[in-house]
């Protein structure tokens, strides 16, 4: 199968990625978060061709992506008044709510799960194309299984070229990071996924605290430990305290720092880090696939700050870094 590249400001190749989703094909496409992998989420048949594509186990769940909040209640019954709130607070945006399912909707979607995440996507060319056609689109990140999210169309062609229909380019994503998961369905609302979208900012909509999520906490297939990862082996380690020898033998190390390299240390390759939590979130995915490919045969990462403002990059880190 040849990847078709369409640009989205032509209006034909807009329009030719709405038709091949209502054939039922896989289309990739941009995300204020990060590409996602999209089907027609009506169609079982095109939404099952999604895990083959990724290499994805059935029982992990999708999101599906909605062109408005009104169309919560064709996907989700019993919606709680909360969930109403955020949804008019952050959406279009990157907040994915889990909701009780609709009885309709296919369990290839919910990997069997009771449940569905929806959330209706800010990048205006996926808002436009949603909007036009009023369709949804089941879509997890564009990438194959436990590999690095892509933040950009030819990221997404990396390791995907051949394997879908085609690639909408949308450009860079404006938050690198995949969207906040909130399970809305038990009270008090629980974060499942750290994202753009602290547990302050949702907290001070709801008038509320909302729990913040449990490292690694498996509440479902698909929220695995091991994830987001580059191909080549990562470690984190503080530059305060003493460097872990693997960091000090390696022959060949790439390394992302904030603050500058010890001199003991002789990369083949560094890249300076943005000091804020947002920046740095958008750039985390493409410095890993650079430190990739520069032919290293680790990458060491300089640890973060702890604050809260870093939950979502370093849930991010962790995962990566995970060697089980
Ligand atoms: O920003 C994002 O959320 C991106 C863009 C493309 O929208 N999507 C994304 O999808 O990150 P994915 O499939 O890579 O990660 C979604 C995660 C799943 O791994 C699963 O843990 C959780 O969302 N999830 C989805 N539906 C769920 C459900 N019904 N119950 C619990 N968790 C669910
Ligand atoms: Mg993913």
């Amino acid at each position: 199968m040849t990847t078709l590249q369409l640009d989205p400001t032509k209006p034909d190749e807009l329009a030719l990625a709405a038709q091949l989703l209502l054939d039922g094909r896989l289309v990739a496409v941009p995300t204020e978060t990060v590409y996602g992998l999209a089907a027609d989420a009506r169609n079982p048949e095109a939404v099952a061709g999604i895990f083959t594509a990724k290499g994805r186990p059935a029982d992990h769940p999708l999101i599906v992506h909605l062109p408005s909040a009104d169309a919560i209640s064709d996907w989700a019954v019993d919606i709680p008044a909360s969930a109403w709130q955020l949804a008019q607070a952050f959406w279009p945006g990157p907040l994915t709510l889990l909701l009780k399912k609709a009885p309709r909707v296919s369990p290839v979607i919910t990997g069997g799960l009771p449940t569905i995440g929806l959330r209706v996507p800010a990048h205006p060319v996926l808002h436009q194309l949603l909007q036009q056609h009023q369709l949804a689109v089941a879509a997890p990140s564009a990438n194959r299984y436990k590999k690095l999210s892509p933040t950009s169309a030819r990221q997404v062609l990396h390791t995907l070229d051949g394997r879908i229909d085609a690639v909408l380019d949308g450009g860079d994503c404006s938050y690198g990071l995949e969207s906040t998961i909130v399970d809305a369905t038990s009270e008090p609302l629980t974060i499942v996924r750290a994202g753009p979208i602290s547990a302050q900012q949702l907290a001070g909509v709801l008038g509320r605290p909302v729990q913040q999520p449990r490292e690694h906490s498996i509440k479902v297939a698909g929220n695995v430990k091991a994830h987001y990862q580059p191909n080549t082996p990562l470690l984190y380690a503080s530059f305060v305290d003493p460097l872990p020898v693997q960091a000090t033998l390696a022959p060949k190390l790439a390394i992302l720092h904030l603050s500058p390299v010890p001199k003991t240390l002789q990369p083949i390759w560094q890249q300076q880090m943005p000091a804020d939590a947002p920046s740095y979130g958008r750039k985390l995915y493409r410095a890993l696939a650079d430190a990739d490919h520069a032919g290293a045969d680790l990458i060491l990462l300089e640890s973060p700050p702890q604050d809260e403002a870093w939950l979502a990059v370093w849930d991010r880190v962790k995962r990566a870094s995970y060697r089980g």
